[in-house]
């Protein structure tokens, strides 16, 4: 009888154990979100005082996935502090290539197209690829290659985190690190994807114009207005409410390539650190932009394509960045690319 008493008890605190599990999950939202709004004016939670502190212990135990670890000290395994120091002076502009440590073909790919550092005549341009670590099974035979490679070419800058899509984020602020660190005087940074097309001669001239007054507050790229979170659930870009519950975004730069200042790339790393950064790096910049009171500038019309356009040599030369093109298409267009064509 006694046994029997014991033996409900345990049964029924175990199903309140569990019970407060499922109902801490749910909760999840509770976890300190980017939302502009301090947390103390979030409606209050309903929950008895001892168990605020064990919800407490159990989030902390267990992040969102989606969670990113920063601000954190990722080192630079692979790194070159003396990229910038260039007998021309500070570079006009820095390319951060985000890519994956695999990527070894496109990256030779973009050094003999838009990547080449000596494409614009009279103008220092500097390019890094941004990449983070392997999955653990493929470490052991990248290192090799990756050491190989940058041997050869010098220019790669790898992180101390692994390199999945939800890190992006991670990949483009320490991106912003390195060049606060090693590179801070740099006039323009560009982040830039590997599946585009990119005209650093048309950027440079007609967008960021080497002549031109210094815009500190400047970015551009394709800018996506009154944007909506994807809520989704299983979208690539699918964004919980737990994590950004407001139903807009600030306008952003879409991610395949945007062009900022370097002062305000500088100060869009300093607000970065201070928030939860979204996974979505090109809504986190956006993000941090609007807590800087600013905006993205609109670039020439049609400059930016973010849907793909069939390649045409005059068309292509009035642009700067076309969305997906692979590489092996880039090196099939780019010699007729290259010639001069007087009929444009
Ligand atoms: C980069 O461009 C320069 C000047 O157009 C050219 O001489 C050089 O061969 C190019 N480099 C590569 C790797 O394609
Ligand atoms: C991001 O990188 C960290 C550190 O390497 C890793 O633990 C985590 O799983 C990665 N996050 C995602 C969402 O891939």
């Amino acid at each position: 009888m006694r046994r029997q008493l014991k033996l409900t008890v345990l049964l029924g605190s175990t199903f309140m154990g569990l019970l407060v599990l499922l109902v801490d999950q749910e909760q999840d939202s509770c976890i300190p979100s980017m939302d502009p709004w301090p947390l103390s004016q979030k409606a209050p939670t309903e929950d008895p005082p001892g168990l605020t502190s064990r919800k407490f212990e159990w989030q902390a135990r267990t992040p969102h996935p989606l969670d990113l670890k920063y601000p954190y000290p990722y080192p630079f395994l692979i790194n070159h502090p003396d990229k910038c120091e260039s007998p021309g002076g500070a570079p006009f502009l820095l390319m951060l290539v985000m890519t994956r440590p695999q990527d070894v073909g496109i990256r030779q790919a973009i050094r003999q197209t838009w990547g080449n550092e000596t494409l614009v005549p009279g103008v220092v341009i500097r390019r890094l690829f941004v990449l983070g670590l392997p999955q653990p099974l493929f470490a052991q035979e990248l290192r090799a290659l990756l050491e190989d490679e940058d041997r050869e070419h010098g220019d790669l800058l790898q992180v101390g985190f692994l390199d999945t899509y939800h890190n992006l984020t991670l990949k483009v602020l320490t991106g912003l690190e390195w060049m606060a660190q090693y590179c801070p005087t740099a006039h323009y940074v560009l982040k830039v994807d590997t599946d585009v097309f990119l005209n650093p001669s048309y950027l440079v001239q007609q967008v960021l114009r080497p002549n031109g007054p210094l815009r500190p507050n400047f970015i551009t790229g394709y800018i996506y207005r009154n944007p909506v979170p994807m809520r989704r659930p299983g979208h690539k870009w699918h964004m919980p409410p737990e994590l950004y519950s407001q139903n807009k975004y600030p306008d952003y730069c879409a991610g395949p390539g945007y062009v900022m200042s370097g002062s305000l790339a500088l100060r869009i790393l300093r607000v970065a650190q201070g928030f939860k950064a979204l996974y979505l790096e090109d809504v986190f910049v956006g993000f941090c932009l609007k807590q800087l009171g600013l905006k993205p500038t609109p670039a020439p019309p049609n400059t930016f394509l973010v849907v793909k356009r069939k390649y045409d040599h005059c068309a292509f030369h009035k642009l700067v960045l076309v969305h997906h093109f692979q590489p092996q298409e880039l090196l099939q267009i780019w010699p007729d690319f290259l010639t001069a064509n007087i009929t444009c």
